[in-house]
This record gives structure tokens, sequence and C-alpha cells, in this order.
């Protein structure tokens, strides 16, 4: 088992599996909201306990979700059984950058918070392997850390010093280039974190009004949303929606 595999078994039990409070962490179920097919078939890979995949199997949809973490699944699998929902989810025990399916079936492929544990050449490999799962008209949502912000030397040294290997980004350009070589069109490209990475400096959680300002909340957006879209570049993380061309226009 890796390390990291062996980090998230041990977080299963308090992994947060509500969708987020603020706006940064909302906008991920927003967009797969957005994009979610009405029927078909969806993956969820870093799945964890199914913070993203318990809600999306409200509807009638095929779900599989990815993760290495047998710990975090099994958690997923206790949470999806004690509800009623009309999705089926098929917990799937893999990791990127190789997973073991085969086929471009998929309408939906989100991968959050999880592609940044990958090495920059395992990012690209990981991004391939999606692409090519996609069937014609599909999407694909991930989100890329910013190799330029500041927050991803702070997380860096938060795994480093836990004996994990770390964590990678690119820059924009590079993202942009990583999606559009597997033949992939980009549908949107949003900025985050240029201002709420600040909020990591020590001292400063103690102040949740100001935490409530920068990341704003559920529906409204914080004062990082306006400075990240002025400051893309700057972004700790870009969330990206991408699409396989149909071949039909
Ligand atoms: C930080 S959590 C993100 C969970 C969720 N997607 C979210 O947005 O909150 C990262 C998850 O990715 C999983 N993971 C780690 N390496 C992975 C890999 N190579 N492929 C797929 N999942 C991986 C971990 O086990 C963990 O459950």
């Amino acid at each position: 088992m890796s390390q990291i595999t062996a980090h998230f078994d041990r977080e299963a039990a308090d992994y947060p599996t509500d969708i987020g409070t603020d706006y940064i962490q909302a906008r991920k179920w927003a967009l797969i909201d957005a994009h979610a097919p009405v029927t078909g078939r969806v993956a969820d890979i870093g799945a964890a306990n199914g913070r993203h995949t318990l809600a999306i199997a409200e509807r009638p949809l095929d779900i599989v979700a990815i993760d290495p973490s047998q710990q975090m699944l099994a958690r997923l699998t206790r949470l999806a059984d004690a509800r009623n929902q009309v999705g089926t989810i098929l917990p799937c025990a893999a990791a990127l950058p190789t997973l073991p399916m085969t086929g471009a079936t998929f309408d939906l492929i989100y991968c959050f918070s999880t592609l940044l544990l990958l090495s920059p050449k395992d990012q690209e490999a990981a991004l391939a392997e999606m692409a090519g799962l996609l069937r014609p008209g599909g999407s694909v949502i991930v989100d890329i850390a910013g190799s330029r912000s500041l927050a991803i030397r702070y997380w860096r040294r938060h795994y480093r010093r836990r004996d994990l290997g770390g964590v990678f980004g690119h820059s924009a350009p590079r993202t942009r280039g990583m999606l559009e070589q597997n033949g992939l069109e980009i549908i949107s490209m949003e900025a985050h974190g240029v201002l709420s990475q600040f909020l990591l400096a020590p001292g400063l959680q103690r102040f949740p009004g100001l935490i409530r300002r920068v990341r704003g909340s559920e529906t409204k957006p914080g004062w990082d949303a306006t400075i990240s879209r002025r400051l893309p570049a700057l972004a700790e993380r870009w969330y990206i929606v991408a699409r396989r061309p149909d071949g039909t226009a």
C-alpha cells in the first residue's frame, strides 16, 4: 500500500462528507451539478468517503466511485447504504494514472483535490487516462494546483513532514495544454485561492468573520473570488471543465 493510501485510510473516519459551506468548496459541487447528465455513467475519481458521490447519487445515474483507500470506500458504502438513493454506486479501489477500465463510456468524469497529489508527469498521464474514458460529448471536471501560488509551498511542506511525496502544480498555459493535447475543448477555467491562501498564515484562523468574508458563503462569492478573477495566473487552484467534442457540429 502506498504512503498516500495509508494516510487517507487513517483520515477516512473524520473526512468531511458535506459539500462545503464556503464559496470555494461549494463551486466544486456547483460545477458537477451543472454538467451532470440526466442519466448515464459518471466517475468520481478521488471520491474519498463520498462527499460528492452521495450528492450525485440523488439522480438516476450509474456512478463509479474510485479511490485507492479501502477505508474511504468502506465508509462511502456504509453512508450510501443508509440512504435511499436512485443512483447506483459502484465502489472501485484504484489509483490514477492507470484505471482498471477501458472504453469511452463515461458522460462525466470529475476529480477534485486529488491530481495535485500526483507527480507532474503522472498528472499528465492521468488527464490522458480520463480523456480516453469520456464518450464523445462527455465532460471532465478537474482542479489543478497553480505552481505559482504560495499555498502550494505550504501544502508541500505539510505533506512532506508526514513523509508523503508533497503536492504539485502547473502554470495556467501548461494546464490548458495538458487538456487540449488530449483532444479536449476547454469550456471554463475558473481561478480560486489567490487571496484565501493568506488565511494559512498563523493566527488568522482565529477570525471567523474574516474567513467568511474572504472565502464567501455557499451562495455568495467572497473577496477571494473577486481577486482571483483579476489575477488568475496566481491562482491556488483552477477548476476546469473540458469536453470531448462529439464530432457532430
Ligand atoms: C483530498 S481527498 C479529496 C476528496 C474529494 N474529491 C474532495 O474534493 O473533497 C483526496 C482523495 O484522493 C484519493 N487518492 C489519492 N491518490 C489517488 C490516486 N492516485 N488516484 C485516485 N485517488 C487518489 C485519496 O485516497 C483521497 O480519498
